[in-house]
């Protein structure tokens, strides 16, 4: 199946990527899809958001990229059925320092994925990497070995500042070295009803970015924050609350819709 591999990216700290990565794949999970989480942040907040470690496990991201392990070696299963995970290390942010002589690095993981030898990447439906909050070695290797982006956008103040300078790279990425990437949707965030912010950012968004935004807007729910440190995603955490109800609606629009093709 093309289209699989989605990458949940903004250079913006804070703004949803993990907790989208994380309630995205776990919903697709409970509805029978096969999902892969790639934890490709060093702060490896997916890796424990799914109640695994991210210091002391040999099979992580960084030992993948560097060659020292192969792809069936570094995924691992989670507590969830159906969701399996490339768990992340701190040592990842040494990644860009230790491969500057190699010229091809940003093609690392495009790489992996293209080599993988017993059709690894046949087992899912879903692939979903977490990006860090950069503009990156780490997020380009991602911009390369994807095949479509879901952007989050928080509905505060200065959401669509760095846009434009994503959009940028997405385009240079997609000239040079991925010409298939797309945007596949722009999700938005934290909206709070009560805060008359939120709604101009909801209609700004709109304007801007047309049919690419999601119908789904993910609420301001204090669940969603609270699951990470119980070590599972908020959709089982606490399937009910309106966070949870916000990203299995999101699963649905998300597999009835590609939104298109080009990037916004
Ligand atoms: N809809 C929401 N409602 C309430 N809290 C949320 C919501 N979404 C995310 N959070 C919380 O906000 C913080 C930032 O979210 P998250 O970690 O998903 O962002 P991120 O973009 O991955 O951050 P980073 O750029 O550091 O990787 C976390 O503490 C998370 O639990
Ligand atoms: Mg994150």
């Amino acid at each position: 199946m093309k289209n699989k591999i989605i990458a949940v990216i903004n250079q913006k700290g804070g703004v949803g990527k993990t907790t989208t990565v994380l309630n995205l794949a776990a919903s697709l999970s409970i509805m029978g899809l096969k999902t892969l989480v790639i934890d490709l942040d060093p702060q490896g907040n997916a890796t424990t958001g799914l109640g695994k470690s991210n210091t002391n496990e040999e099979d992580n991201i960084y030992n993948l990229l560097i060659g020292n392990i192969d792809l069936d070696q570094a995924i691992k299963n989670t507590n969830i059925k159906n969701l399996d995970l490339i768990s992340s290390t701190v040592n990842l942010s040494g990644l860009e320092v230790e491969t500057a002589s190699n010229a091809d690095r940003a093609f690392t993981l495009k790489k992996i994925f293209d080599e993988s030898k017993s059709n690894i990447l046949n087992n899912y439906d879903y692939i979903f990497i977490d990006c860090p909050p950069s503009l990156s070695l780490l997020t380009v290797i991602a911009l390369v070995g994807s095949d479509e982006l879901v952007v989050p956008l928080q509905t505060e103040f200065f959401a669509l500042e760095g846009i434009t300078q994503l959009i940028k790279t997405i385009d240079r990425i997609k000239e040079s070295l991925n010409p298939q990437l797309s945007v596949r949707g722009i999700l938005l965030t934290m909206f709070d009803k009560r805060n008359k912010l939120s709604g101009e950012v909801d209609n700004e968004a709109r304007n801007h970015f047309k049919s690419k935004v999601y119908n789904t807007v993910i609420p301001r729910n204090v669940r969603l924050s609270e699951a990470p440190s119980h070590g599972l995603p908020c959709v089982i955490y606490d399937r009910a609350c309106v966070g949870s109800k916000a990203y299995f609606d999101l699963a649905n629009e998300f597999i009835s819709s590609t939104k298109g093709a080009s990037a916004a």
